[in-house]
C-alpha cells in the first residue's frame, strides 16, 4: 500500500493505482489515476503533464457527464490542436510580454510562442508537457494524488531550479481540491494554475452561453491588442465583465466580440484578501442543474469562454466548438513580472509558493 503524504492513510481503504496511459512520443510512460468518492464523482488525471483528463458529475437527475475537455490518449495531448485541455500550466501561467523579464538585473528571454509574447511557460518541456511523477494517497478527505516535478536550471529560459508539487484530491464533499507548493534555489518568476476546461452539460455540449457566472471581483485588469495588461486596475462597473451578480454568459459577450480576446479571456482581481482561502466564482448550467464553484487562495482569476477552440475533435470523437466551454485559472495577474505594480510572482531562493484551487460540484 502506498504512503499517504497528507497523512496516516485510512484502515481498509486503498490509495488509488496507477494505470498505463501509453507513452509520449520521447517514448516516456504515461499513468492515468481514477479517483473516486461516496458522492458518485470521478476524477481521472494523467502523469503528462499532471492533468485532469476527465472529470464525472452528476446532475440534480442523478446522471453522470464528463465536465472537462480531453483527448482520449497522450496523441491527442500532443497534438497541435489541444488547448492546454486540463494541465498544470507554467512555470509561469498565461502571458509575458515580448517574452523578456528581468530578475536580480539580469535580463532573460523565454520563448514567443504566442506572438509577439510567451504564453504558458514555454514550447517543448513547459508543465503540461513534462512527465511527472506521482504518489497516490488516501486521507480522511479521500482519495488523491501528488504529482512532483523538478524544472532545472535554465529550462525553457527561466532561471533557478525550481522543485514543485502539485497534489489532487477528491473530497467527501464532492470538491476536486488542487494544492500546489514550490520552491527554487534562485529567484524566478511562478504562477501556476490548472487549466480545465468545464461545460457542466458534458464536454463537448455545443456551447456554454447559456451557463450563469458569478465572479467576486470589483475589478479587472485591461489588457491591449495582444492581451498584456496596460497596468490599469479597472472598476468592472458598467461593463460586461460585471459578474458580481449572476449573468448568463451569452447575455453580454457580443460587446467583446471585436475586442482582441473575442469574448471573455480577462483576468478578475479578486475581492477579499489573496493568501486566504475563499469562494470567487459560481457557475450554474440550468438545463442540468450542475453548479461549479471556485475556491482559492491567489489574487487573480483568467476567465476564458473558449474562444480559440475551433471544432477540434478530441475525446470520445466529441467536437469542441467556439465557446463550448470556459475556464477559470486562479492564478496572479498575466505579465506580472512586468509590472511591479501587481502582486509579486518572484519566489525567492529559501522561500515557499503556496496555492489552493478548489472546484467544488453540486446539482438544484
Ligand atoms: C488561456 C488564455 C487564452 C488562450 C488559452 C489557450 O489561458 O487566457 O488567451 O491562450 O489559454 O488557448
Amino acid at each position: 500500500m502506498a504512503m499517504s503524504v497528507l497523512g496516516a492513510t485510512m484502515a481498509g481503504a486503498e490509495p488509488p493505482k496507477g494505470e498505463p496511459f501509453g507513452k509520449t512520443s520521447r517514448g516516456e510512460p504515461v499513468e492515468l489515476y481514477t479517483l473516486k468518492n461516496k458522492g458518485g464523482l470521478t476524477a481521472k488525471i494523467m502523469t503528462r503533464g499532471a492533468t485532469l483528463t476527465e472529470l464525472n458529475v452528476p446532475d440534480k437527475n442523478g446522471d453522470v457527464a464528463d465536465v472537462v475537455l480531453g483527448w482520449d490518449d497522450v496523441a491527442g495531448y500532443e497534438s497541435a490542436d489541444n488547448q492546454y485541455f486540463g494541465c498544470t500550466t507554467g512555470r509561469v501561467a498565461n502571458r509575458i510580454a515580448k517574452g523578456k523579464f528581468t530578475v536580480l538585473n539580469k535580463e532573460y528571454q523565454v520563448p514567443v510562442n504566442n506572438a509577439p509574447n510567451a504564453l504558458h511557460g514555454g514550447v517543448e518541456r513547459s508543465l503540461d508537457k513534462v512527465v511527472w511523477k506521482a504518489e497516490p494517497f488516501e486521507t480522511h478527505r479521500g482519495q488523491g494524488v501528488k504529482f512532483t516535478y523538478t524544472s532545472p536550471d535554465g529550462e525553457e529560459g527561466y532561471p533557478g531550479k525550481l522543485t514543485m508539487e502539485v497534489s489532487y484530491q477528491l473530497t467527501g464533499d464532492n470538491e476536486l481540491r488542487i494544492e500546489y507548493i514550490a520552491t527554487s534555489d534562485r529567484p524566478t518568476p511562478v504562477n501556476l494554475t490548472n487549466h480545465s476546461y468545464f461545460n457542466l452539460q458534458g464536454a463537448g455540449s455545443p456551447t456554454v452561453l447559456d451557463h450563469e457566472v458569478t465572479i467576486h471581483a470589483d475589478k479587472y485588469t485591461p489588457t491591449d491588442d495582444t492581451l498584456i495588461p496596460t497596468g490599469k486596475i479597472d472598476p468592472v462597473e458598467g461593463t460586461p465583465l460585471d459578474f458580481r451578480s449572476a449573468h448568463k454568459i451569452g447575455e453580454r459577450i457580443e460587446q467583446l466580440d471585436k475586442t482582441a480576446a473575442i469574448g471573455y479571456d480577462h483576468n478578475f482581481v479578486l475581492n477579499g484578501a489573496s493568501g486566504t482561502l475563499r469562494k470567487i466564482a459560481r457557475v450554474k448550467d440550468p438545463k442540468s442543474g450542475r453548479v461549479l464553484t471556485v475556491q482559492t487562495t491567489e489574487p487573480g482569476v483568467q476567465f476564458y469562454t473558449g474562444n480559440f477552440l475551433k471544432g477540434q475533435k478530441a475525446k470520445g470523437s466529441k467536437t469542441y466548438a467556439h465557446r463550448s466551454a470556459l475556464c477559470l485559472e486562479t492564478q496572479h495577474f498575466p505579465d506580472s513580472v512586468n509590472h511591479p505594480e501587481f502582486p509579486t510572482t518572484i519566489l525567492k531562493a529559501g522561500d515557499k509558493y503556496t496555492h489552493i484551487c478548489v472546484y467544488g460540484f453540486s446539482a438544484e
